[in-house]
């Protein structure tokens, strides 16, 4: 699909048939128990869910197998066809998958609730990308709708944790590094990430993902309609602080 200039993401096109490999280490399955306890405090009981940014769609296949109706988007066909084939070989039978971008959806007003994780909002590069993004889940939701997004923090990328490496991990098969650098005055990690492969391939993406401000993210949801109800330190209820490195966002269509 056409792509504009607020977000940037042929990023993921090249590394899409390693990603799962990659990310074997992520705890999928914890967060989707999270996002659950989520769905029970805030006494949401969804039946139809959009996975935002679904990339492979790990989370999306794993919230399928719990009995939700879901759909997955993503910007990346290349990763799109990856979950296409996990959902056929899972046999899973209520979900779809969508290629679309975060800033203009295009669907009916018809999800009890919309997730985004694993810093995918961070690749949207503008407030003005950030805030079309509200405006669509905002139009998917149906009334009481929520909505659940992860961030990396300010704080993560001021300091560069982005960078980071699994040289030591002897049992991975992909070997990547990741640098990345900060620029303060355009709020931008540019992630320069290398891949290394078993057949001695070798290939670079470079990431681009903007560190949101934490009030600008409250204030556009408010400014999209939405109750903002909380932001928690990632996988925890405890609330964000200045040195969380992810933030868990919760907010209501009313
Ligand atoms: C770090 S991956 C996360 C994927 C998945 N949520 C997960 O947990 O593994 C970020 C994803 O965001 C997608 N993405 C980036 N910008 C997007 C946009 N504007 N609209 C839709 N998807 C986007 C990328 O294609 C990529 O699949």
């Amino acid at each position: 699909m056409e792509r504009n200039t607020q977000t940037f993401a042929d990023q993921f096109d090249k590394v899409a048939p390693y990603y799962d490999e990659i990310m074997s280490v992520v705890p999928y399955h914890q967060w989707v128990q999270y996002l659950r306890r989520l769905f029970k405090r805030f006494g949401w009981k969804p039946r139809r869910i959009l996975d935002l940014a679904t990339g492979t769609g790990t989370v999306a296949l794993l919230l399928a197998e719990h009995g939700y109706r879901i759909t997955g988007v993503d910007l990346s066909e290349p990763m799109l066809t990856i979950a296409r084939r996990k959902a056929a070989e899972a046999g899973v039978g209520d979900v779809t998958f969508l290629c679309q971008d975060a800033t203009r959806l295009d669907l009916p007003p018809s999800f009890d609730v919309v997730i985004s994780l694993f810093d995918s909002l961070n690749y949207i590069l503008t407030s003005k990308g950030l805030r079309d993004a509200f405006a669509s889940v905002y139009r998917a939701l149906t009334p009481g709708g929520g909505f659940i997004f992860d961030l990396n923090s300010e704080f993560t990328l001021e300091h560069n944790l982005f960078s980071q490496d699994n040289l030591w991990d002897a049992d991975a098969d992909v070997k990547h590094v990741w640098k990345a650098r900060y620029n303060a005055h355009t709020r931008i990690a540019t992630v320069e990430m290398l891949f290394y492969l078993p057949n001695g391939g070798v290939f670079r993406e470079i990431h681009l993902e903007r560190a949101h401000r934490h009030t600008d993210v409250i204030t556009f949801l408010r400014q999209a309609g939405f109750e903002f109800l909380d932001a928690y330190d990632a996988y925890t209820f405890l609330p964000a602080g200045k040195r969380s490195e992810r933030i868990f966002y919760v907010a209501r269509k009313p």
